[in-house]
């Protein structure tokens, strides 16, 4: 039987609207190790206005959820807590000889949107609700940044969450994003995680990896959810 619990009573009172280490923040996880893997300069300009908290406690329906799950990159930085995409960013980073230039946030305040970055990681809560207001920063990031974009798709809700979704990919079709997806849960999919990448040095290799990276996890998780005894 699968140890997954929507909500883990180990978040305690963290203010979270999510559970850390969910399928969707392994995905997004797996995807930023490889990207700093194709990325080929030495130095590396970082902005994530989203970025929460350095890291969070490792509950144990997380743990459970990690353990023998297809995601080697992110796992070997989970210790005792869990990093948030920034800490993993600078750790994995570290480990692949990259001097990371971080500019952080937890709040969308215009000042330095304007300041370039290399890789951008977008993933406000609720983009789902609200990418038009998004739309317009997004497509001129794309002109100079990797960005990439993580979605918390709630089409398997109903028929207006489908059409919303399927506006916002005909809005952004032409960024031409690369879309990984699983299913937010292997016996109950309310959800999907999505994890985009659009915009600037996209490479063949990057996208047979991150391809690659997301077939694992959802047949990991397809796996899951297809036998129980
Ligand atoms: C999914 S979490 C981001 C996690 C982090 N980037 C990571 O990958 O570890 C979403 C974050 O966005 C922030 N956030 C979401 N919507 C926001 C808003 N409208 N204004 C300010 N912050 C927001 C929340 O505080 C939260 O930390």
């Amino acid at each position: 039987m699968s140890l997954w619990t929507w909500k883990d009573p180990g978040q305690g009172a963290l203010p979270l609207r999510y559970e850390p280490g969910n399928w969707g923040d392994i995905l997004k996880g797996e995807w930023l190790c490889h990207w700093l893997a194709h990325w080929s300069a030495e130095q590396l300009v970082y902005r994530d206005p989203f970025c929460g908290r350095p890291d969070y406690p490792l509950t144990q329906s997380t743990a459970d959820r990690l353990e023998g799950c297809p995601a080697p990159l992110y796992r070997r930085h989970v210790n005792q807590r869990l990093p948030s995409s920034a800490s993993l960013v600078q750790l994995e980073a570290s480990r692949l000889g990259l001097t990371v230039q971080a500019q952080l946030s937890d709040r969308e305040g215009a000042p330095d949107w304007d300041i370039p970055c290399q890789l951008l990681l977008f993933d406000p809560y609720d983009f789902f609700e609200h990418w038009r207001d998004w739309q317009k920063t997004l497509e001129e990031a794309c002109q100079h940044s990797s960005v990439l974009v993580y979605l918390y798709n709630k089409s398997p809700r109903g028929v207006g969450q489908f059409r919303n979704y399927q506006e916002l990919r005909k809005s952004f079709a032409p960024q031409t994003p690369w879309i990984g997806r699983v299913a937010a849960d292997a016996q109950l999919p309310r959800a999907y995680h999505e994890v985009w990448l659009m915009g600037r040095w996209r490479s063949g290799p990057l996208e047979k990896a991150l391809r690659q990276a997301s077939l694992d996890l959802h047949l990991y998780l397809a796996a899951m959810g297809a036998w129980q005894t």
